[in-house]
């Protein structure tokens, strides 16, 4: 099985020789593209590129391919899927009606005070079966690959009892099977504590450390750990507890760090070598110090910050100081109930100043490498896994982020089979 794309308008955000694992600083801004450009997939994998005018030293491979899918793709453009790093997207129902709480006023803390927020998903989480959780998480899923995502990373973090942790990550991994999307798993049991446990956080760690983590790691339920280091839920002791006792099972840390306040929690993340801290609101010259030279990932969830209208994580001096920044959706029922990478696309723009460019691998590359996947996914490369999308007719790249609220994605193709 072979497709081969020829007539591209554009190729988007090619690998030149050497792969890269991530874009940081000036880096960011460079996106390799080709111009009048063809793609030959074959299988999974990405196997060839270039310029339509040396098209012709395709004709021998050619003549090995039995089934062969051409397409012509005109006046469209091809860019590597969005992967998308931090994602709640197994949840049960919707919260609406906190949404009208904000609205009248009540922070994001009140809410989960008076039993609202994480807990109110947990209690219809764990009321749920396996069964009901996949049907619901299929249609966002349908959806998220519509508007052009190719990988997701999906934490647990609503279940908060043993049983209903590992149905949420037992979900999320059967995802992984039964959908064309690339999946990662992240164990969050330390995401709020539970109502029973009020008064008592102590010993709710414990369970997350003597319990859930033993459980999870002996069904390989996970690939990252989890925890909302941040003002009001877990303070940075009790993260370091639990990221030490993760590791110790092989989890490498993905944490939820600096939302709310300078909580501490990228500087303990970097400390134990967190792959990524996502959301950093609150990051001032010192977590920028702490985050360089490290290999930790600072990822952006510019639809929290939207969503709950708070301040915006200081993008642009991250990148400016030579960080590498990545973008993801957060996609939950509670602070951002969209997995739209599009819209994280413009938003990384309009409200964060990142050129387009920068954005590009920032919802890419630098996502797929907050996922580990950077040595598979995330770029056009020869032996990636061929996860891109032909883009509706447009003038430039730039289209791309500036049309917000439209879907640009017309084809897509996943794992090398066209999926729309
Ligand atoms: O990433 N910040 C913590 N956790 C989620 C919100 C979950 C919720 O409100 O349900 C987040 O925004
Ligand atoms: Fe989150």
């Amino acid at each position: 099985m072979a497709i081969l794309i020829h007539n591209i308008k554009e190729l988007v955000n090619i690998e030149n020789g050497e792969n890269r694992i991530w874009a940081a600083g000036k880096e960011m801004e460079k996106l390799l593209s080709i111009q009048d450009a063809f793609l030959l997939i074959e299988d999974e994998l990405i196997i060839d590129f270039g310029s339509m005018k040396d098209i012709g030293r395709l004709e021998e491979k050619l003549d090995t391919i039995s089934m062969l899918t051409e397409i012509d793709a005109k006046d469209r453009m091809v860019f590597p899927s969005f992967c998308d790093s931090h994602t709640h997207l197994v949840y049960a129902g919707s919260r609406e009606i906190e949404y009208v709480d904000k609205i009248r006023g009540l922070s994001y803390e009140e809410i989960a005070k008076r039993g609202g927020g994480i807990l109110n998903s947990a209690k219809r989480l764990q009321e749920a079966s396996e069964e009901q959780l996949i049907e619901e998480a299929l249609p966002r899923i349908e959806e998220i690959i519509q508007y052009g995502t190719g990988a997701v990373e999906i934490k647990s973090g609503y279940g908060l009892t043993p049983e209903a942790e590992i149905k949420m990550l037992r979900v999320a991994r059967k995802l992984g099977e039964i959908t064309p999307l690339t999946i990662k798993t992240t164990f969050l049991g330390a995401h709020a504590v539970p109502l029973e446990y009020k008064g008592r956080q102590n010993e709710y760690v414990d369970l997350v450390i003597n319990d859930m983590i033993p459980q999870i790691a002996a069904e390989d339920l996970a690939d990252y750990i989890d925890v909302f280091c941040d003002k009001g839920f877990f303070t940075v002791e009790e993260t370091e507890r639990i990221l030490m006792a993760g590791i110790k099972y092989g989890l490498r840390p993905k944490i939820h760090a600096n939302e709310l306040a300078y909580s501490g929690g990228i500087q303990v993340g970097v400390k134990y070598g967190a792959l990524s801290v996502d959301h950093l609101e609150y990051t001032g010259d010192d977590e920028i110090e702490v985050l360089l030279g490290t290999e930790t990932m600072p990822t952006i969830l510019p639809g929290a910050a939207f969503f709950l209208n708070m301040v915006h994580a200081p993008a642009r001096k991250m990148i400016d100081a030579g960080l590498p920044v990545a973008f993801a959706s957060d996609f939950n029922p509670g602070s951002s109930p969209s997995g739209n990478m599009q819209l994280v696309l413009s938003m990384a723009c309009i409200q964060f100043r990142l050129t387009p460019q920068e954005a590009i691998n920032a919802t890419t590359l630098n996502t797929a490498y907050a996922m580990g996947l950077s040595d598979e996914l995330g770029s056009i490369a020869i032996g990636k896994k061929a996860n891109v999308y032909i883009s509706r007719e447009m003038p430039s790249i730039e289209f791309l982020p500036y049309a917000y609220g439209s879907n640009k994605v017309d084809v897509v193709i996943l794992n090398g089979v066209i999926i729309q």
